[in-house]
């Protein structure tokens, strides 16, 4: 069992370079299902997530080789199977998006139901009724959905009730090759939507309109392998700028590899509480804020706040000079992060979707858990600024979305380290 343990009170400076996203990776991923042949996916991060969708590629008779630390091929030629085992969603709920790419190749999948995880019910009921307009048939038994389009995927008109990442990306996967043209209306519009319909259509697929609310693809006949890099990760990017805007020296801290317009709200917002944000090429710098103002913000859909910002900007919000209210739109538990962080000393005040948050003078360093990725990941940061030693457990959510996550903040004078630990109820 590993904890991080951080020495609070140390600035940090330098230059972080972020990782590619995990959002798009793994759909990216999943698309190699749909062009037989040797994919190659570049800026990939090495995180665990995308270890687990290797699997469920590799069950299916995908061949994967690492060809450095963050580049790998996959030929999808030899897939003969088109089962996602429960064993691996249960680990990963994003193995689902293998669900489209299966049914525009192969007309069928067998995928295991993901059962509730813990940032609430995350329900797909949006892509089984979107698919099902394209065509295919669904039935459930023994925990598992299994999917048949008996006469083919044809291409029709689909409107999301909300505009799910995971249901646009399997809609999309699926129409790709659907006959005829598809339209998804209230598409979501997140930049790893984008990335994946832009490696579509390098292979040869139809799709327009990939950012906007409307999304219309062209089904085709085949789709060809290709080489594409991913997009770097703004949440990881996001994740760094909150650290510097706490700890940062006087140099600053400059974070690097992703677009900052994919940040816009955020940064927006940042700037709202007073954190200076320059832009730089390929990323920002970012100076330590002396006095945080109170910020309201809620989380929506791409360009929204993203929910996956949430719990950092809580952290700065906690010690801002005032008064914040932090609404949470997306995931009905992100809030589990709340009652971690008032074990440093933050004072939340949670009903509902709301988090009442009263700026305090300073974090205690304490023992806490992770609850979630991006929660683990912003209590080790709160930790930066806290006094004495910060603990986080339950660390491999970290690990799920942070490439190494420790020897970065440490190469910029973070006083961190990853510790293994005997679990204290083992007798
Ligand atoms: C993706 C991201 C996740 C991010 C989220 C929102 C990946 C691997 N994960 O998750 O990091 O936090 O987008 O930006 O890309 N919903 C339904 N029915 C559905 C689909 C979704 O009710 O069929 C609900 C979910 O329960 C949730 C909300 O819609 O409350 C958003 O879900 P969605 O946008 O689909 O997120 P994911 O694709 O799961």
């Amino acid at each position: 069992m590993d904890i991080i343990r951080v020495e609070g009170g140390h600035a940090i400076e330098g230059r972080v370079c972020v990782s590619g996203a995990k959002n798009s990776a793994l759909k990216l991923m999943a698309a190699t299902l749909l062009a037989p042949g040797t994919t190659t996916l570049q800026n990939v991060p090495n995180i665990s997530d995308v270890h687990v969708m290797g699997k469920v590629l590799k069950r299916m008779g995908a061949v994967i080789e690492v060809v450095d630390e963050h580049t790998l091929t996959i030929d999808t030629s030899g897939v003969d199977s088109w089962e996602a085992p429960y064993e691996l969603v249960a680990k990963m709920r994003a193995s689902t998006a293998v669900m489209g790419p299966l049914l525009g190749r192969f007309g069928c999948a067998k995928i295991a139901m993901p059962g509730g995880c813990n940032l609430g019910a995350r329900k797909i009921d949006m892509h089984i009724l979107g698919l099902e307009a394209l065509g295919v048939e669904f039935d459930t038994d023994h925990g598992y959905i299994h999917a048949k389009a008996p006469h083919g995927l044809t291409g029709t008109s689909v409107t999301l009730e909300f505009a799910s990442v995971g249901a646009t990306e399997n809609l999309i996967m699926a129409a790709v090759k659907a006959k005829g043209a598809t339209v998804i209306d209230n598409a979501a519009r997140e930049p790893e939507i984008v990335d994946l319909a832009n490696m579509l259509n390098e292979m040869g697929a139809k799709i327009f309109g990939a950012g906007t609310p409307v999304v219309t693809i062209e089904g085709v006949e085949e789709l060809k392998p290709v080489t594409h890099r991913a997009v770097g990760d703004r949440i990881e990017a996001g994740t760094f700028i909150v650290a510097a805007a706490l700890a940062a020296g006087p140099a600053g801290v400059e974070v690097v590899g992703f677009n900052p317009i994919h940040l816009g709200m955020v940064i927006k917002k940042f700037e709202a509480m007073g954190i200076r944000v320059e832009r730089i090429e390929n990323g920002v710098r970012v100076f330590k804020c002396e006095r945080f103002e109170p910020v309201d913000i809620q989380t929506l859909p791409f360009p929204g706040f993203p929910t996956d910002m949430q719990a950092q900007m809580m952290t700065l919000s906690a010690l801002a000079d005032g008064n914040s209210i932090i609404t949470e739109n997306i995931f009905e538990n992100r809030f589990m992060f709340a009652s971690e962080l008032v074990r440093m000393g933050a004072d939340i005040r949670v009903e509902g979707h709301h988090a009442m948050v009263h700026g305090v003078s300073g974090f205690s360093g304490a023992q806490v858990t992770s609850p979630d990725l991006r929660g683990g990941a912003a209590l080790a940061v709160a930790g930066l600024v806290a006094e004495g030693y910060t603990e986080v457990s339950a660390i491999y959510h970290i690990d799920r979305g942070y490439e190494r996550f420790v020897e970065k903040l440490s190469s910029l004078g973070a006083v961190v380290e990853r510790v293994a630990v005997a679990d204290p109820t083992d007798d």
